[in-house]
C-alpha cells in the first residue's frame, strides 16, 4: 500500500499564520501538524508517500525533506490549482500505479492512528473504505449514510438537510477502481473535483464500498480555535524530560518538556507543557497545556493554554492565555511611552486585551 498526503490548499481559516506559512506546518505540541500525519501512515507500515504540494511547496520540502529523518520516503507532487481532493488522486496517477492507497488529508489529527480500520480494508478490499466520526453539526462535511452492515448507501458534501451524523474526517483507503470513478465525475457547484462524488460514483455502480467509525480524538486543525484545542490534547500525552537547563530557583510541576539548549530561570512551569531548543525563558510562568518553540524569549511573563511559534520574544506581558505568537513576533512594553499601546499588527490579525 501506498499512501497519498494532501498539502496544498491555502489555509485561509488560519490566517495570519497561513499567510507566511502552509496551514499544515503549523506546530503541535512542537511538531508540525504533517509530520504527525506523516507518523501515522508510518505506523501503517506504509513507507512510499506521496505529498501533493501546492505554492508552499518549497517550505513543507524545507521540513520534510525526502522523508529519510521519518524511515519514509517522499515524493512531491505539485498541484497548479486547488481543483479539489479527486483532482489530487488524478495528478497523482503515475505516482499510484495500480497500487491500494490511503489518502490523508494533511491537516487532519487522529492522532490514535487507524491502523485497526487499515487492517479491515487489507482483509476486505472494498472498492473504498471511508473513515467517518459522530459529529455534532455535519454540515461542514462529506456525510455517509450507511445501512445495518457498515456499507455505505449514499455520501453527499456539505448537505444543508445531513441524513446522518457521521462526517468523513479526511482518511480514505482505495484499492484502484477509484481512478475510473474519478476520470467520470465532473466538477461540483465549488468548482472541484470533490472526493466525495468519486466514492458516491463507485456506490451508484454497485462497487463496494464501506465506512468504518473512528471513536477516538479528531480534528481538523483548520482554525486557530482547533490548533489550540488539539495542542492540549497532544500535550496531555507528553512524557517528560529535562535536557536544557533549570536553574534552582525554578519549578517544575507535572509533565514538562525542556528541549536541549534550552534555559528556565527563576521561572514556574506548570505541564503538559514543552519548551523548545534554544529557548530562555526568565522570570516567567508558563502552562498548563502550552507549547513553546524553539528560540523562543520569554521574560516576566505569564502564558497558558498557547502555543509560541518559533523565535517568538514575550516580555512583560502577565495573563496571556488561548494565544498563538507567530514565528518571529514581538510582544511587550513599548519603547516610546509607557502609556500607550503601540501595536503593528499584520492583515487578519486578532488582538483581544482585558478591559
Ligand atoms: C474535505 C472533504 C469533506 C471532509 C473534510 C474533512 O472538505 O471534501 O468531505 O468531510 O475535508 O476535513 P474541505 O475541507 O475541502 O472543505
Amino acid at each position: 500500500m501506498k499512501a497519498l498526503v494532501l498539502s496544498g490548499g491555502s489555509g485561509t481559516r488560519l490566517r495570519p499564520f497561513s499567510y507566511s506559512m502552509p496551514k499544515q506546518l503549523i506546530p503541535i505540541a512542537n511538531k508540525p501538524v504533517l509530520e504527525h500525519v506523516l507518523e501515522n501512515i508510518k505506523a501503517l507500515g506504509v513507507t512510499e508517500i506521496g505529498i501533493i504540494v501546492g505554492d508552499r511547496a518549497p517550505q513543507i520540502q524545507a521540513v520534510i525533506g525526502d522523508g529519510s529523518a521519518l524511515g519514509v520516503r517522499i515524493t512531491y507532487i505539485p498541484q497548479e490549482e486547488p481543483l479539489g481532493l479527486a483532482h489530487c488522486v488524478a495528478i497523482a496517477r503515475p505516482f499510484l500505479g495500480d497500487d491500494d492507497f490511503v489518502m490523508y488529508l494533511g491537516d487532519n489529527m487522529l492522532p490514535e492512528g487507524v491502523g485497526q480500520i487499515a487492517d479491515e480494508f487489507t482483509a476486505g478490499r472494498p472498492a473504498a473504505q471511508v473513515v467517518v466520526h459522530k459529529v455534532s453539526d455535519p454540515r461542514a462535511f462529506g456525510v455517509a449514510e450507511l445501512d445495518a452492515d457498515g456499507r455505505v448507501e449514499r455520501l453527499v458534501e456539505k448537505p444543508q438537510e445531513p441524513k446522518s451524523d457521521l462526517a468523513l474526517i479526511g482518511v480514505y483507503f482505495f484499492t484502484p477502481a477509484i481512478h475510473r470513478a474519478v476520470d467520470a465525475i465532473e466538477p461540483s457547484p465549488r468548482g472541484e473535483l470533490e472526493i466525495t462524488d468519486a466514492i458516491q460514483w463507485l456506490v451508484t455502480n454497485g462497487d463496494e464500498v464501506k465506512a468504518s467509525e473512528y471513536e477516538g480524538y479528531w480534528k481538523d486543525t483548520g482554525r486557530v480555535e482547533d490548533v489550540l484545542e488539539c495542542n492540549r490534547k497532544l500535550l496531555d500525552d507528553l512524557e517528560p524530560s529535562t535536557a536544557g537547563e533549570v536553574d534552582a530557583t525554578s519549578t517544575l510541576i507535572g509533565t514538562v518538556v525542556v528541549e536541549a539548549g534550552a534555559k528556565v530561570v527563576g521561572s514556574r512551569i506548570v505541564g503538559p507543557a514543552v519548551i523548545g531548543a534554544g529557548t530562555v525563558v526568565t522570570d516567567s510562568h508558563i502552562g498548563p497545556h502550552t507549547s513553546i518553540g524553539k528560540d523562543v524569549v520569554l521574560t516576566g511573563t505569564s502564558i497558558e493554554y498557547s502555543i509560541a511559534l518559533d523565535g517568538a520574544t514575550v516580555s512583560h506581558v502577565r495573563g496571556l492565555r488561548s494565544s498563538i505568537i507567530g514565528r518571529s513576533a514581538s510582544v511587550g512594553p513599548s519603547d516610546q511611552s509607557p502609556r500607550h499601546h503601540r501595536l503593528v499588527v499584520g492583515d487578519h490579525t486578532r488582538v483581544e486585551v482585558a478591559a
